[in-house]
């Protein structure tokens, strides 16, 4: 199947958070079981420098409205044979930052135009109108960036069929009204059957609505959206199109996440031997300047600092945790308060918790390493990858039993742990009680080492590999080309 893969980041060549990941790795595991895929992003500055050759221009086009034409520059993703396609619109991308947010901490004020610029590229790249010789029979969407692209493509004639993949419903693209017009999308578009959302201008409504197929990242995910307590207002439309939807766990990169090869690491190790994983510790209590102490639990966060997460909850367990004998380490960057709060209990207990704000790859694959248990309190989580990477690298993930957390870590109930089934530990309320209970009964275990090696050993065994998730979305892909007729 020719595939055309289209996201607004990937893994290595621009990471915000999670769908780098996927779009870094899916492509990939799709080319892998023999099918033709392209990835298209958009051509930010802070990609092209990380390039080692500068990409080719391969083609040029003319887009509505623009004056000036848009760049297709080819290049391949690091690493692998996978082509890249990526988008080079004048005044759009070629700027300082963040992908999506300026230096001052705001939205790019023209992210309509941008991301509306680089879905009319896509459809040009998918209709093969760019001259390449490559006509796309599919296209994979991801989130609110590509959202026009299904919309678009359902005004040709002739079309791929189109998928829509949900990473988080949080983010919608919510823009001003008058900008329909602005960008020449068609008027009978300004209704609630199409892209208006609530007197707005809804970037995700465009693949809800018009996509032949919707995923998103987790099955329980998938339910909960159809839901009011996770849907934003668009469980209607959800519900509406559930026959569509369905949910599909991400899968792990375990080229970049195996513990038995990190390069970040102090030590490698795997199931058998995990004596690398004490040295690791070691190592990153001394990073944090924190006393090496083997027996000590070192409990870990990851992530953006933002309410989706759950940091705040963290924090609110602190008084109650500085009680017990653990160390914290935190990495993450974010909402500034949320930022100032960490930085002050660090400062509180320097002996206990240790922070650092920022955005750091390889700290994030030591901290992986080193720690003892992760905890992703998150309020919702499409699915989350840090738990996936947890359990491999043999930190005991505790997690809230909300979207892919609740798919992805098996709770040590009795039952499970007498089965050997069980892999970290969950908990319902989005409380500091019910998160400090579950860190309670994490604790009780890891002072029972038998158990615990159980629970390590059971959770590196998982198997989260793309392979498996790419052929589920191979036949979401199926069943696409099915719908569209
Ligand atoms: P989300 O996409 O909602 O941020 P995921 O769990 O799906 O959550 O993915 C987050 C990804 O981003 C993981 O690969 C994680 O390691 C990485 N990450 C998040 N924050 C940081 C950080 N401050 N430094 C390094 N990596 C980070
Ligand atoms: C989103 C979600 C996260 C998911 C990631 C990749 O950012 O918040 O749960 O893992 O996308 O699908």
């Amino acid at each position: 199947m020719k595939i055309l893969f289209a996201s607004p980041e990937a893994h290595p060549l621009i990471k915000t958070g999670g769908l780098a990941d996927v779009a870094g790795a899916l492509p990939r595991a799709l080319k892998n079981l023999h099918h033709e895929v392209r990835l298209v992003l958009p051509a930010y500055r802070s990609l092209l420098d990380t390039l080692e050759t500068p990409p080719a221009e391969v083609a040029r086009l003319q887009l509505h409205g623009d004056t000036a034409p848009v760049r297709i520059l080819q290049t391949h993703l690091p690493g692998s044979a996978l082509k890249v396609w990526l988008v080079d619109a004048p005044g759009c991308f070629d700027r300082p930052g963040n992908p999506y947010v300026g230096p001052d901490g705001h939205d790019w004020p023209d992210n309509a135009q941008r991301f509306a610029r680089f879905a009319r590229a896509v459809v040009e790249l998918a209709q093969d109108r760019a001259g390449l010789g490559w006509r796309a029979e599919l296209v994979h969407t991801n989130d609110w960036q590509c959202g026009l692209v299904p919309a678009l493509l359902s005004l040709e004639a002739a079309r791929p069929a189109t998928l829509f993949t949900i990473h988080n419903l949080a983010y919608q693209g919510l823009f001003d009204a008058a900008l329909l017009g602005e960008l020449g999308l068609p008027p009978h578009w300004w209704s609630m059957e199409a892209l208006e959302f609530h007197g707005r201008l809804s970037f995700i409504k465009g693949g809800l609505v018009f996509a032949d197929r919707l995923t998103t990242v987790s099955p329980t995910y998938a339910r909960e959206i159809c839901t009011p307590q996770f849907g934003y207002g668009l469980e209607g439309l959800l519900r509406h199109r559930q026959d569509r939807l369905s949910g599909i766990l991400n899968g792990a990169d375990y080229q970049h996440w195996n513990p038995g090869k990190d390069p970040h690491l102090a030590a490698n190790y795997n199931g058998r031997s995990l004596a690398g994983k004490a040295v690791d510790k070691a190592a990153l209590q001394r990073e944090f300047g924190l006393p090496e102490r083997p027996q000590t639990p070192l409990l870990a966060h990851i992530g953006r600092l933002v309410e989706q997460k759950g940091v705040d909850l963290i924090l609110g367990a602190l008084p109650r945790l500085m009680e017990e004998d653990v160390q914290l380490v935190v990495l993450g960057s974010g909402e500034a308060q949320l930022e100032a709060a960490l930085r002050e209990a660090q400062a509180a207990h320097p002996q206990r918790i240790g922070v650092r704000i920022g955005y750091d790859e390889p700290l994030a694959h030591r901290i992986e390493a080193g720690a003892d248990l992760f905890l992703m309190p998150s309020r919702f989580e499409p699915c989350g990858l840090n738990q996936i990477y947890s359990l491999r690298y043999g930190t005991v993930p505790v997690v809230r039993r909300t979207g892919g957390l609740a798919d992805t870590v098996v709770d040590a109930s009795e039952a499970a742990l007498r089965k050997g089934t069980a892999t970290g530990f969950q908990f319902d309320a989005p409380t500091t009680e019910a998160l400090l209970q579950a860190i309670g009964r994490a604790l009780g275990l890891y002072r029972q080492p038998p158990v615990w090696r159980r629970l390590i050993g059971a959770g590196m065994r998982q198997d989260f590999s793309w392979t498996r998730s790419a052929r589920r979305y191979l036949e979401v892909y199926r069943l696409a080309l099915a719908d569209r007729g």
